[in-house]
C-alpha cells in the first residue's frame, strides 16, 4: 500500500536480435541468455512474450558484412530480410507493439551511425540516408521509429518524410540523451557493429554532461518526438530524472547490454540473484521517472512476475 513506484510487465519493451535465415539461434557470450534469431524462432519467441504479457518488442537487424557498405544502401532495399521480417511479424502479432531502430552502423562499412568522410561524420547527409530508411521500416507496419544515431535534425527530418508518405501514424521514440558509453560493448558484439575506427564521441553524448540533454529534449520535442529516451540507464538515473520534470512527453529509458552483462555474469558466477537485481534495477529506472524501460531483462521479468503472482 505505501509502494510508490512498481514495475509492470507491460511497462517494459524487449530488444531481440533477428539473424537471417531459419532456425538459427546464437548465442551472445557477452549477454548470457539471449540469443540472436532468425524469423521462425523469433516468431516463436515474440509469442511466447505475449502470452506472458511482454507487448512490446525492439527489434534489431545482424547484418552480414557483405551487405555492408559505406552508404548503408540495404537498409532500405526491399530485399532486405530485416524489413521482410518485420511485415511478417506485424502480420502475425498485429497487437504486437513493434519498434525498429533507424541507425547507419548495422550496415555500413564504417560501423558508424552517420556518412564517414575524411575521417568526419556529415551530419546533414545523413539525414537522408535515414529518411529513406526510416520510410521503409514504416512502410512495413511497424509501430515506432527509433533513431539512434545522434544526428542533429533528424526527428524533424524523418517526421516530414513519413508524414508526406502518409504515415502520420507511425511515432517516433527518440534517442533524446544518448551517451558515448562503454556499455554498448555486448550490443556490438551481438551486432558485430563495432566502429571500425575512432569512436562515437563526436555524434553522442559526454557522459559528464547533463544540461546539454535538456537542450537535446528540447530540441526533439520541436522537431515532433512522441517519446524521449535516455541511454543508458544505470549511469544515468539523474538525467532520466531531469527529462521527467521537464517535458510532459512519456519517458523512456534504455538499459543496455553492458547494464545486462554485469548482472548476468555475475549472476553466472553465483555472486548475485539474477532475479532480485534486475527487479531492483528496473524499480530504480522507474523510481528515477522512467514510463517505459527497454530492457533484455522483460521476459525474465515477466515469467517471475506470473510466478510469483
Ligand atoms: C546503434 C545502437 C547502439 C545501441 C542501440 N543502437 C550501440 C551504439 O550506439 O554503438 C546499444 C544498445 C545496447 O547496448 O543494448 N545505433
Amino acid at each position: 500500500m505505501v509502494s510508490e513506484n512498481e514495475v509492470k510487465t507491460a511497462d517494459l519493451i524487449f530488444p531481440l536480435f533477428l539473424l537471417e535465415g531459419k532456425n538459427k539461434s546464437i548465442g551472445i557470450d557477452s549477454m548470457p541468455g539471449i540469443s540472436r534469431l532468425s524469423l521462425d524462432l523469433m516468431l516463436k519467441e515474440i509469442g511466447e512474450c505475449m502470452e506472458l504479457g511482454v507487448q512490446a518488442f525492439d527489434i534489431f537487424p545482424v547484418v552480414e558484412e557483405s551487405y555492408k557498405d559505406t552508404m548503408a544502401t540495404y537498409s532500405y532495399k526491399s530485399s532486405n530480410f530485416y524489413l521482410q521480417a518485420l511485415r511478417e511479424i506485424k502480420h502475425q502479432f498485429p497487437e504486437a507493439v513493434i519498434m525498429t531502430d533507424v541507425a547507419m552502423d548495422p550496415y555500413s562499412s564504417d560501423g558508424h551511425d552517420g556518412i564517414v568522410k575524411d575521417g568526419k561524420i556529415l551530419n546533414d547527409e545523413t539525414l537522408e540516408v535515414l529518411g529513406k530508411m526510416a520510410l521503409a521500416q514504416a512502410e512495413t507496419g511497424i509501430d515506432i521509429i527509433g533513431p539512434s544515431d545522434m544526428m542533429d535534425g533528424r526527428v524533424g527530418y524523418i517526421r516530414e518524410v513519413l508524414d508526406e508518405n502518409g504515415f502520420s501514424e507511425t511515432s517516433i521514440m527518440s534517442y533524446t540523451a544518448k551517451y558515448a558509453s562503454a556499455f554498448y560493448g555486448p550490443f556490438r558484439d551481438a551486432l558485430d557493429s563495432a566502429p571500425k575506427w575512432g569512436d562515437k564521441k563526436t555524434y553522442q553524448m559526454d557522459p559528464a554532461n547533463k544540461r546539454e540533454a535538456l537542450i537535446e529534449a528540447e530540441l526533439d520535442m520541436q522537431e515532433g518526438a512522441d517519446f524521449l529516451m535516455v541511454k543508458p540507464a544505470l549511469a544515468y538515473l539523474d538525467v532520466i530524472h531531469l527529462l521527467k520534470d521537464n517535458s510532459d512527453l512519456p519517458i523512456a529509458a534504455y538499459n543496455v547490454s553492458g547494464e545486462y552483462a554485469m548482472v548476468a555474469a555475475a549472476a553466472e558466477k553465483g555472486w548475485i540473484d539474477k532475479d532480485r537485481a534486475a527487479h531492483e534495477i528496473l524499480l530504480s529506472i522507474k523510481r528515477a521517472g522512467a514510463d517505459i524501460i527497454l530492457t533484455y531483462f522483460a521476459k525474465q521479468f515477466a515469467l517471475q512476475m506470473r510466478n510469483n503472482g
